[in-house]
């Protein structure tokens, strides 16, 4: 079905990886195992972004055509192909889409159909087997086999019907039982939460190969009573089609590659992880979560599980999030009223989280001062950051080496940095501590923008003018290097 734009998403996975082939950017590689050799190549692909996508088939003691695919939101150009945009759009481009598609927040409800490719495998009582699909212990430490990390984990509010989904991480423990770890304010868990206290088992269902769409849309914070599925269907711009699955009627999306439902019950817990996590260490561990009993098990024919992996970063996990974040945070600055923001670059080696840098035009002395305040604590900004960078407008916030030289030169240290003590962080953060009932952290604001008392006599930089760059690349195009 196209949308109005002409654009026909099919709303699948092989949708998505048929485009991505068509750019060149997914490769097949077959024969690897999952204990040590899937997560192993994964890993090495993982430390450039822009490698392309990978789908393992052929795994040994699988059946052919039982696949798994991973890397597969590490470049600029496949987000695109996700979101429907240009491919060969712009990192920027990509910032500003997101800048407005949180300004506008268009929504459409999904339809309920009756029949979808899910159900070309539908596995009920003692029959099911979810160790079934290849799926990989993804790094050396791990605890064990992870079914769901780019995946959605699908419940309905107890009182109004509302339904939320969210990407939590979901450990294999055997055919019929798997776990799920949320943190503490995870929607998810607070809907958990509201079912024990009634004293019923928590409905929930997983879903574990999809459009990746359906995907970046589970790891950012929609709000509360938001159904996560009318948030795709705005960037859609049709209907997510949803079926519901037989035993707790939760929907799930019609053409997901893998799908289970089954029960959370209250304290119920078995021994999780510890999984390799996007700060790039283990500081999570292994410790008691939920555990899900599982009574449904579905999968399309050769189905394809997605595998979305946390390593040191840059890495999947996190990658796609810095653009958003980064549109976020500059919607959040202006919303605070911080004129002149020029961009917002959410660095990839702090998982799009601990580093933010914000360009500004200085407009009045204490501005930068207040941009890295309010970058630092808004909400888009302020969980588990370390250091946020404020830089003059001439620095491309993107580019490392020109913020690490407007540090360099324009900052002091007697009077341009302010620490924060006591902030909003989690047990992930290796640098974390404990406050009162959670964890916090401390973080620097560093303003690395000219003296706004100095602005007039400020040396001059050693550089071209834009002017005198745009005269060169006309006239002397031929004799330069690519990309100059
Ligand atoms: C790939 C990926 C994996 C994630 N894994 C977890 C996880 O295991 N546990 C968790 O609490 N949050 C995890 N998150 C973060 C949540 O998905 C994110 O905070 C999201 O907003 C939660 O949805 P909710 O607001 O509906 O609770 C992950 C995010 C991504 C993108």
């Amino acid at each position: 079905m196209a949308d109005p734009a002409g654009r026909n998403w099919d709303q699948d996975l092989r949708h998505w990886m048929e485009a991505v082939d068509a750019e060149g950017a997914l490769k097949t590689i077959t024969g690897a195992e999952t204990t040590e050799e899937i997560g192993g190549i994964l890993d090495l692909y993982q430390r450039k972004m822009g490698n392309p996508a990978i789908l393992f088939d052929e795994v040994p003691g699988f059946p052919k055509g039982h696949r798994v695919l991973a890397n597969v939101l590490t470049s600029v150009q496949r987000i695109n192909v996700a979101l429907g945009l240009p491919a060969d759009g712009s990192e920027r481009d990509l910032v500003l889409w997101w800048r407005d598609y949180m300004k506008h927040a268009p929504k459409f409800a999904p339809e309920t159909v009756a029949t979808g490719a899910l159900q070309e495998n539908v596995v009920e009582g003692d029959a099911i087997d979810i160790t079934s699909i290849p799926t990989p212990t993804w790094h050396e430490h791990d605890g064990g086999p992870f079914i769901g990390t780019g995946c959605m984990v699908v419940m309905k509010d107890p009182d109004d019907g509302w339904v939320n989904y969210g990407a939590y991480r979901v450990q294999t423990h055997g055919p019929k039982t798997a776990s799920v770890m949320m943190s503490p304010g995870r929607h998810g868990r607070l809907i958990m939460d509201k079912y024990h206290a009634r004293g019923e088992p928590c409905p929930v269902a997983v879903v574990a190969g999809m459009h990746p769409t359906l995907l970046m849309i589970a790891g950012l914070e929609i709000p509360q009573g938001v159904s996560e599925y009318d948030a795709v269907g705005g960037i859609f711009g049709e209907p997510v089609r949803t079926l519901e699955m037989p035993r707790t009627g939760i929907p799930v999306p019609a053409n997901a590659e893998i799908a289970f439902e089954g029960y959370i019950h209250q304290d119920d817990l078995v021994e999780e992880g510890p999984l390799g996590e996007w700060t790039g260490y283990y500081a999570g561990g292994k410790r008691m979560q939920p555990a899900i009993r599982i009574e449904t098990f579905m999968h399309r024919d050769e189905p394809v599980l997605l595998g979305v992996i946390p390593a040191v970063p840059p890495n999947d996990n996190t990658y796609y999030l810095g653009s958003y974040r980064s549109g976020a945070v500059w919607n959040q600055l202006e919303a605070a009223g911080i004129p002149d923001v020029k961009g917002v670059c959410a660095h990839e080696a702090g998982g799009s989280r601990l580093w933010l840098t914000v360009s500004i035009k200085q407009r009045y002395g204490g501005h930068s001062k207040q941009a890295g305040l309010i970058a630092s604590q808004c909400y888009a900004g302020g969980y588990t950051n370390r250091w946020v960078i404020v830089v003059d407008d001439d620095i491309d916030p993107t580019n490392t080496n020109d913020v690490l030289w407007a540090m360099c030169t324009r900052f002091d240290p007697r009077m341009d940095m302010e620490q924060i003590d006591g902030a909003w962080s989690t047990s992930l953060d290796p640098m974390c501590y404990d406050g009162d009932t959670d964890k916090r952290n401390s973080r620097l604001v560093i303003d690395a923008c000219r003296p706004w008392n100095r602005m007039d006599e400020f040396p001059i930089v050693a550089r071209s003018s834009r002017e005198l760059d745009d005269r060169i690349r006309e006239k002397w195009a031929h004799v330069l290097p690519d990309g100059t």
